[in-house]
């Protein structure tokens, strides 16, 4: 049986309160908050074990790079990559997608060339994509959804042709919630010869990976949303589409041979890693994985999935109140408006009883577009949360709408 008491103790923060209220964290879409085994590894790491990594021959830095490659593993086995070297890290997802948008872009996409892109996108897989179809001349065609979220797969054929070289889709929308079917989109993309790139941000976090069932081709996802450290994030690439890839950063660890006549690089994953990496990060999202990992995956779905029921049931109660994005195989992420209330408002009313949602466009303006709409007020679940917390969220939008609409 799935022991959210138990779950909530690993997580030192969610005893804290806010302005003498019981913290409610309903705003882990934006990032999730942290195990303690998390907390101390990063703790010990800067204590007992910092030096930098790939270059030192000395006793720490030797182990730490040691313990960062073994990040790389556990990334790989953890979303079913085929081989360690699929896997770079990166500072985030949106590191990860300007990598491909940039180094993948410059030798596969030329005037002409098209990439499709879905409306329910983070700005994050829209306008890296943007801004290499402005440098080379290619055209932006976007795959629409419906009012309920459902993002129209069946548009496909109208948008794919011979002259698609990408498909940018999010695993999970931020906003709705939506998980699109991948699968046949990502075969219908390569059924044309374009690779699929897939945002794996909210995804990775409500139901995991499974690259070698999904087989896109790229696939991108933060540190800091899958209960890990921040500024640490993966790129996952098929290893031929990594090694047929340009360099996108310069410097140190990324090379074979410097010299003015001619610089070689060093093979994936390196290549791509110019700099120090956050291995602090890499090995601190190792251990947040390994927490995960010894947790039941079915169990925390149909623990949020449950919580997220409650919430649409009783919210859907407050008269004005619509929900966006109702399919029912969204993830537990929610937004609403409510009519005569202005999200901000709620939002500042929320923050006083010790709530915590994000209100506002969420990244994601084409969907604030869609709907016609300024801002929505989100709240995103975690397995952490309980049926307390949608109780109080509740019970915080009914004073908001009392007090708001006088
Ligand atoms: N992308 C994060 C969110 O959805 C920040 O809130």
């Amino acid at each position: 049986m799935f022991d959210v008491e138990a779950i909530r103790r690993e997580f030192p923060i969610l005893a804290r309160t806010v302005y003498d209220k019981p913290l409610v964290y309903l705003d882990s879409g934006a990032t999730a908050q942290k195990p303690a085994v998390v907390i101390e590894v990063v703790d010990r790491l800067h204590r007992e074990l910092n030096a930098n990594i790939h270059r030192g021959v000395h006793y720490l830095s030797e182990v730490a790079t040691e313990q960062y490659e073994e990040a790389r593993e556990e990334v790989a086995r953890f979303v079913g990559a085929t081989k360690r070297e699929e896997i770079i890290f990166t500072a985030g997802a949106t590191a990860s997608i300007n990598l491909v948008a940039y180094a993948w872009s410059e030798k596969s996409l030329t005037a002409g060339d098209n990439i499709v892109v879905s409306e329910m996108e983070h700005h994050s897989n829209i306008v890296p994509w943007q801004l290499a179809a402005e440098r080379k001349g290619a055209e932006i065609r976007v795959i629409p959804f419906d009012d309920e979220g459902r993002l129209l797969i069946e548009k496909l054929p109208e948008l794919l042709d011979a002259r698609t070289k990408l498909v940018a889709v999010t695993q999970a929308s931020n906003t709705l919630g939506t998980r699109p079917e991948l699968k046949p989109l990502i075969d219908a993309a390569h059924a044309v010869g374009a690779v699929v790139l897939v945002d794996g941000c909210q995804g990775v976090v409500h139901g995991g990976a499974d690259l070698k069932a999904l087989d896109c081709d790229f696939y991108a996802f933060s540190g800091h949303k899958l209960y890990g450290p921040t500024g640490v994030g993966v790129l996952y690439g098929k290893e031929a589409l990594l090694e047929a890839m340009p360099p996108f950063m310069g410097g140190g660890d990324m090379v074979d041979r410097v010299s003015f006549a001619k610089t070689t690089y060093a093979p994936v994953p390196l290549k791509f890693e110019a700099g120090t990496a956050n291995y602090i990060g890499a090995i601190g999202l190792k251990e947040a994985i390994r927490f995960l990992s010894q947790l039941d995956a079915a169990e925390i779905e149909a623990h949020e999935q449950a919580l997220l029921r409650y919430a649409t049931e009783e919210l859907q109660r407050i008269e004005g109140l619509r929900i966006y994005g109702t399919t029912d195989t969204k993830c537990a992420i929610l937004s609403f408006n409510i009519e005569g209330v202005h999200g901000y408002d709620l939002g500042m009313i929320l923050d006083k009883l010790g709530i915590a949602v994000r209100t506002g466009q969420h990244c994601a303006e084409p969907v604030m577009a869609h709907y016609g709409v300024q801002g929505m007020c989100r709240a995103s679940l975690a397995m952490y949360n309980t049926e307390a917390d949608i109780a109080a969220l509740v019970k915080g939008v009914q004073r908001a709408v009392r007090m708001l609409r006088g």
